[in-house]
């Protein structure tokens, strides 16, 4: 079996000694459940938190601890075990593993495993909040650094200890999360991703508005696809009450005109424009800055066009490379050709509205050039790694 979109096998599930090591257990179940085929290695101490048989029940494979271990035939566990491991996860990685780590020794399986590896090492470290600020701690997380190891967290929150702050260990599924990401190949490379996304909200009085019912969800994953896929993310978003795409720049917009704004400040540094936001076709001509106290009559709004982000784009003498959204009820393909048509776009993205609002799962019709490619109905989150990958492959086509 493999893993869906980063091609891994076999990965070694170091745990190290830390209360966090009861994660461990949730985390290798998700691991397995994604298709992977994991090899745990315990540390002694981990032993003390967690036992073998729960790993070994849940990997379908014998748990090794010991550098001495005989059931290896020829006794080199650690060259037998990281044979063949396209990954090497260590999870939770206790403060004394990341020193020993940072000075390259080797005195149990686990950290002669690290030493003699030839595949990508990440740890996710959890520890005691002090533990984590020490110089020692972030004078060991420095050279890991350098030495291309890779961090997943640590998370800041309430502590096994009592204390809050940084030093917890991420939940499982954030860390396959992060591992998935880790993996993705890096197709935009150093390539300026310039976005927006969500709704607009263009105000009638103080404390009423017009906006519609895009969530930002599509155009959140697409951010995350983005960073992943190792492009330098600014997203332009709309008020959408969701939690901002780690790694992005990020500047929160209100009304169409503040996100037009924002997008020609920063259009001229962009190597690909991605308009997923939903942008209100109207304002509100002169809306009302105290709330508007209702009364018998007919109340009536005067609205006005708002300006076409992405057409102002498209207009542009040298424009990025760029990709529109269409969000259609009726007639999908034929009115996102139209659009592509009208907007002068080598993309379009059209998905059915009624289908795709606040909903997860998605079928995205891609029009392009050489005609129409259907991604099959999948999470947002699929969906955008997909599509960031037809990107760039049209974009990377393009360049000189
Ligand atoms: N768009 C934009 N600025 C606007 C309106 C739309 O940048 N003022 C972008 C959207 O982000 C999306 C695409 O243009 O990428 C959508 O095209 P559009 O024709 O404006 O879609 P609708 O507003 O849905 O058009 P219609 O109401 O005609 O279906």
């Amino acid at each position: 079996m493999e893993h869906k979109s980063t091609g891994l096998k076999r990965i070694v599930l170091g745990i190290t000694g830390g209360v966090a090591a009861y994660k461990a257990a949730e985390l290798a179940r998700l691991l397995v459940k994604r298709g992977l085929d994991v090899q745990v290695v315990m540390t002694q101490a981990a032993s003390h938190f967690i036992g073998a048989a729960t790993f070994q029940a849940i990997t379908g494979h014998p748990v090794f601890a010991d550098l001495w271990d005989e059931r290896v035939d020829n006794g080199m566990a650690h060259i037998d075990l990281s044979r063949g491991a396209d990954a090497i996860l260590v999870a939770p990685a206790s403060a004394d593993f990341l020193a020993k780590l940072a000075q390259g020794r080797a005195d149990d399986l686990l950290t002669t495993l690290c030493l003699a590896r030839d595949c990508p090492l990440l740890a996710a470290p959890a520890m005691n909040r002090q533990m984590w600020e020490s110089p020692a701690t972030q004078r060991n997380l420095a050279r890991l650094a350098e030495d291309e190891i890779a961090m997943l967290g640590p998370a800041s929150g309430e502590q096994a200890c009592g204390e809050t702050g940084f030093g917890r260990m991420l939940e499982p599924e954030h860390l396959v999360d992060d591992l998935e990401a880790y993996f993705q190949p890096k197709r935009l490379k150093g390539v300026k991703v310039l976005m927006t996304a969500g709704p607009t909200y263009e105000a009638i009085d103080a404390v009423r508005g017009i906006t519609n019912r895009s969530s930002g969800k599509m155009g959140y994953a697409l951010a995350r696809a983005a960073l992943e896929a190792g492009a330098e993310v600014t997203l332009v978003t709309g008020p959408t009450g969701m939690a901002t795409p780690e790694g992005a720049q990020v500047q929160h917009v209100v009304s169409a005109q503040q996100m037009l704004e924002a997008v020609e400040v920063r259009i001229g540094e962009a190597d690909i424009f991605i308009a997923v936001a939903a942008v209100a076709d109207y304002y509100v001509l002169n809306p009302s800055e105290n709330k508007i106290k209702k009364d018998a009559h007919i109340l009536t709004l005067e609205l006005a066009p708002n300006p076409d982000i992405l057409a102002n784009v498209t207009a542009k003498a040298a424009p990025p490379f760029c990709v529109g959204f269409a969000a259609e009820s009726e007639n999908l393909e034929e009115y996102a050709e139209l659009k592509r048509k009208r907007k002068h776009l080598p993309l379009i993205v059209a998905n059915d509205v009624k289908e795709a609002i606040g909903s997860d799962s998605v079928q995205l019709i891609l029009l392009d050039d050489a005609g129409r490619h259907v991604l099959e109905q999948a999470d947002k989150r699929t969906q955008a790694r997909r599509l960031i990958e037809h990107i760039a492959r049209l974009y990377n086509a393009r360049r000189p």
